[in-house]
This record gives C-alpha cells, sequence and structure tokens, in this order.
C-alpha cells in the first residue's frame, strides 16, 4: 500500500479540501437517493427530483442508455462535483451491479474513500460484502450510512455486530437513532451532542437540529417521549460501554469506520454525513506509479485515465476519457505528456461533471475529476504528465469470465464490427479476442448481462445487429514469458492462441486441466488471469 504523506508538509489548501469518494451498496438500499440529496445540499441541483425523477422522467447523470432507463440500472459510472461547507466533494458514481464489477473496480481506483449505504432492515448484503472487500484491499478509509431509519429496521446493535463481524472492522457510532419505523423521530448526533429531529411533513426539509449539553439537559425530554428518552440513555450507556470510540486515524487507515444513521427519502442525517466526510475522510491520497509515487502537492501536474465512456452526449459521437489528477493544479489549455504514446496532447476542453451539465473546466486540483472528450487516444490506465516518463499503476484488467463468439447479422458489415469492438475494447466495456485461426471475433466479459448492453449499443451506435452465440471456450489467460518459449508455446497450441485488442498473446481454454498442464510443461511462461492496464 502507499506510504503515507503524514512527514509532508501540509497540503495546500485548495487540494487538502478535497474529498473524492464513490458509493458502494446493494442495488435498492438507497444510492441514488442519497446522490440526490447530497447535490441538493451541494447546490448542484435545485430541487430534489431532478437527478431522478418518477416514471418517464426517470434519468439519472448516468442514466443516458435506454438500457439503463429499461432495466432500472446504472450500466456506467461518472463523476459528479460540488461543494459544501469549505469542502469540495467529487463524487464518482459506480455501476451498482454485480455483471459490472470490474469497471467499479476500477473506478474505486479513482477516489481515496468510500461511503457505504446499507439498509437498515436488511444490514450487509451480498453486493456490499464484494464491493467491500474490493475497497478493502486497497485499504480504502470507509464511512457508512444506515438508510431507510424511517422504516421497520434491525435494532441498532444487531447492526452493528452485524457489520463487525461480516466485515471484519471496527464500527463506531457516529450518530444514534432514537425510535423506529413509525415511532423513528431522529439521532442524538454522539459526535456532537446534538438532537436532530426528522420532519416528516417535508422530505426536503434540512431536519432541525437541537443543540444539547449533556445527556442530562432536560431539553431532551422537550423533544423526545419519555419511553424513548429512556431507551435512548440506555442504549448510549451500553454503546459507550461496548463499542469502540471513534478514532480518526483508524477511520484513515481503513480500519474503522464511522456509522450515521438516517434516511435519505427524508434528507435526514445526509448533512451529518457529508460533514462526517469532510472532518474524517481523507484528502487527496499519494498515488502509487513507476517508476516514483506521485504526491497531490507536487507542482506538476499528472493524472490517469480510469475510465472512458462513450456517447455520454447522445447528441455527440465522442468519448470522454475520466481523469484523476494525481497531483498539480491544471488549467485548461494545457499541454500534457500522453505517456504511452510520448506524443503530447492538448488539453483544450476538458470537462467537469458537475450535476446538472457538464462544464468546461477551467482549473482543477489533485483529487477532482476531468473529462477529457478525444477520438480514442485516451484508454484506461493511461497517464499524461508535464513531461516526466512516469506510469501510474494498480490498474487491472481481468480475465473475463464467460466468453461468445460474434456475429454481425449482416456478413458484409464485418469490419464495422471489429471497428464496434475494438471501441468497447478499448472502453474496458468487454474484452476482444482475435483468434489466430479463422476469422470472427470472440467477445469475453464478467456477466452475462455486459453481453446483452453490447449487442444493443452496436446496434445503436453503429447500425449493426449483432448475434452472439456460445463459444468452445471458457477461459482467457495472458501468456507472457521468454520470446522463444512463448514462440515454442504458440506454434504448438494454434486452435487456443488469440490475440486481444492490444495485440497481446491470449490463451483460450475449456479446461482448467489446460491451464495446470501447459503451468507444468512450460514452467518459463506465466499465465495470468489479469493484466495491468498501460
Ligand atoms: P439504489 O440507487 O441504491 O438502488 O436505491 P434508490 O435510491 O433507487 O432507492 C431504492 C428505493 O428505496 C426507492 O424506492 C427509494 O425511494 C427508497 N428509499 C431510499 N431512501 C429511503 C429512505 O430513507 N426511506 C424509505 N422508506 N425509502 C427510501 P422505489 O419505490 O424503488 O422507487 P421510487 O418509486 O421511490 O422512485
Amino acid at each position: 500500500m502507499l506510504d503515507t504523506a503524514s512527514n509532508r508538509p501540509a497540503l495546500p489548501p485548495e487540494i487538502a479540501r478535497r474529498r473524492t469518494f464513490a458509493i458502494i451498496s446493494h442495488p435498492d438500499a438507497g444510492k441514488t437517493t442519497l446522490t440526490e440529496k447530497f447535490l441538493l445540499y451541494g447546490g448542484a441541483i435545485q430541487m430534489a427530483g431532478q437527478v431522478r425523477a418518477k416514471g418517464e422522467a426517470r434519468r439519472t447523470r448516468s442514466d443516458f442508455m435506454q438500457m439503463e432507463k429499461d432495466r432500472g440500472i446504472s450500466v456506467s459510472a461518472s463523476a459528479m462535483s460540488f461543494d459544501y461547507g469549505k469542502f469540495r466533494f467529487n463524487l464518482v458514481d459506480t455501476p451498482g451491479h454485480s455483471d459490472f464489477s470490474e469497471d467499479t473496480y476500477r473506478t474505486l481506483t479513482a477516489v481515496d474513500a468510500a461511503v457505504m449505504v446499507i439498509d437498515g432492515a436488511k444490514g450487509v448484503e451480498s453486493q456490499t460484502q464484494k464491493l467491500f472487500e474490493v475497497c478493502r484491499l486497497r485499504d480504502l478509509p470507509i464511512l457508512t450510512f444506515c438508510n431507510k431509519m424511517d422504516r421497520e429496521s434491525r435494532d441498532t446493535f444487531e447492526i452493528i455486530d452485524e457489520i463487525q463481524e461480516m466485515l471484519a472492522i471496527d464500527v463506531t457510532p457516529a450518530s444514534w437513532p432514537i425510535g423506529q419505523g413509525r415511532d423513528f423521530v431522529g439521532c442524538y448526533d454522539i459526535l456532537r451532542d446534538r438532537l436532530e429531529l426528522m420532519d416528516r411533513a417535508d422530505r426536503n426539509k434540512v431536519a432541525e437540529s437541537i443543540k444539547i449539553e449533556g445527556l442530562d439537559d432536560p431539553k431532551l425530554a422537550e423533544h423526545v417521549p419519555a419511553h424513548l428518552l429512556d431507551q435512548l440513555m440506555e442504549e448510549l450507556e451500553m454503546a459507550r460501554e461496548l463499542l469502540p470510540k471513534l478514532d480518526p486515524q483508524a477511520v484513515l487507515e481503513g480500519h474503522m469506520t464511522p456509522i450515521w444513521f438516517g434516511s435519505a427519502i427524508n434528507s435526514f442525517g445526509v448533512k451529518e454525513l457529508m460533514e462526517g466526510i469532510g472532518a474524517y475522510g481523507p484528502e487527496p491520497q499519494p498515488q502509487s506509479a513507476e517508476p516514483r509515487q506521485i504526491f497531490p502537492d507536487e507542482t506538476k501536474v499528472s493524472g490517469f485515465v480510469f475510465k472512458v465512456q462513450a456517447n455520454m452526449d447522445p447528441k455527440h459521437r465522442d468519448r470522454v476519457a475520466f481523469v484523476r489528477l494525481a497531483s498539480g493544479h491544471f488549467k485548461r489549455g494545457m499541454k500534457l505528456l500522453h505517456v504511452r504514446s510520448k506524443k503530447p496532447m492538448a488539453v483544450s476542453n476538458p470537462v467537469l461533471f458537475l450535476a446538472s451539465d457538464r462544464e468546461l473546466a477551467e482549473e482543477a486540483w489533485a483529487g477532482d475529476i476531468i473529462g477529457i472528450p478525444n477520438h480514442g487516444q485516451l484508454r484506461i490506465g493511461d497517464t499524461l504528465t508535464e513531461g516526466e516518463a512516469i506510469r501510474v499503476t494498480g490498474i487491472p484488467s481481468f480475465a473475463p469470465e464467460l466468453l461468445q463468439t460474434v456475429r454481425a447479422g449482416d456478413p458484409m458489415k464485418a469490419k464495422h464490427l471489429e471497428k464496434a469492438l475494438m471501441q468497447f475494447a478499448e472502453e474496458g466495456a468487454a474484452k476482444v479476442f482475435k483468434p489466430s485461426i479463422g476469422s470472427g471475433f470472440i467477445v469475453g466479459v464478467v456477466g452475462a448481462l455486459q453481453f446483452e448492453v453490447l449487442a444493443s449499443r452496436i446496434e445503436m451506435e453503429y447500425g449493426l445487429p449483432v448475434r452472439f452465440e456460445p463459444s468452445q471456450f471458457t477461459s482467457a489467460r495472458w501468456v507472457s514469458g521468454p520470446k522463444l518459449a512463448v514462440d515454442k508455446f504458440v506454434n504448438a497450441n494454434k486452435q487456443h492462441i488469440a490475440h486481444d485488442h492490444d495485440g497481446d498473446i491470449v490463451y483460450l481454454t475449456r479446461l482448467q486441466w489446460d491451464i495446470d498442464r501447459i503451468e507444468r510443461d512450460y514452467p518459463d511462461l506465466t499465465l495470468s488471469a489479469t493484466k495491468e492496464m498501460m
């Protein structure tokens, strides 16, 4: 993991105030609703419901594809920026569906922290757990929001225990719910000794806060019914004895998560969570790279592409590369070195993603996410610098788990199909393999739903109906090793060899047994299920 920057001087204030994070959750826990409220408080939208309105108009920033609207899932990730208090928040949206885990994984390489949203009635669900494990691989700090407290929910201790047990992380309550379901009146803000009362009448109204001078303040009894007050006192006392106290350093190291309780739809607890991300969330962190680490306070600008998205706007057939700035102060029009091609690149029309619209970015700082429109030069894993040949590391590509042969409905359009497939491969939406024997392509994905998304996009964007058919192969491995050994292996296994869109050699098979055999027979070769994007 990265060195901490603790022995370095404090970051410049513009960088130190940035908080770049993602939300991880199981579908339906309330990620969209919470995002909307963040943006509402951030002033990025005027009223709730603009990000996601009901029925026909239901459309979020990332819900621009028909399929997404039909299925109600968010297929692509995007980024949104907003200010709240003295902080600038950059929220990177992760696709919630498990079929898009590779995309999610890469998105998480671009953030410094994650907000984990759980449903108070359901606790830690499968997708939350998976995403949490990915965050843990990177020791990302996690802040937790327990949502839907306005409904019948589980006992507070039970929820906290479940997180501690299932995710093996210390949990410290930042707030404590008072009552539940229909009796839920609000939360006691443990960090600031405040009573937050939820207003059920107006969902967009910010909760009323009442300053309390310790737990024996008579003001408590004025606002909380007696039986709930007794319960609150008892539970807070137990919590104090049984649960760990907030340790900001442990939060930054990813060993402890503070939990806030609330109800996103009622705008309740959201402000406290945002203030929590500001106070306890990390500043922009150093970035691992070769041949050296990049620190956010370096004066020279650098950044890396973690996501490429086509057709952000159906009216413009462009691609946008999402770049996380790793260091420096970027200004529009800057010439940056595209390290992979060694060519300079003038970044004249970068965009910042404000919730309501795209906006030209005149400037941006380490920690920010900017979008760079381009015609395909920028790929996932690419590094941009002010001249130094430095390459950001740790952005992986995973071997696909499902392989299918793809055919154009019209065989005359094979060239068009190739172009479309290359585009998706460069976007990271699929792996495309050209077998060394025979014609056609094999497409690999992580989840079956991606085939449907691809077929619909190829038809929509290229006017090309396609069919996906079962392939004889089920696994792919990247082959590397000394040239002689690789050549010998390729010649002896022609029926199994293909090239990916970068021209790298891939071994395709149906049997794990084959992979084991090759590892035995060709000790000089490495068959790998991941490849570093570069
Ligand atoms: P997701 O992005 O994580 O999938 O969740 P989303 O925000 O779409 O929320 C899922 C459902 O939960 C939505 O209801 C939403 O209104 C509801 N919800 C979110 N936060 C709260 C909360 O604090 N309390 C309660 N009671 N419900 C909440 P839906 O019926 O699926 O959609 P809609 O008809 O409300 O749009």
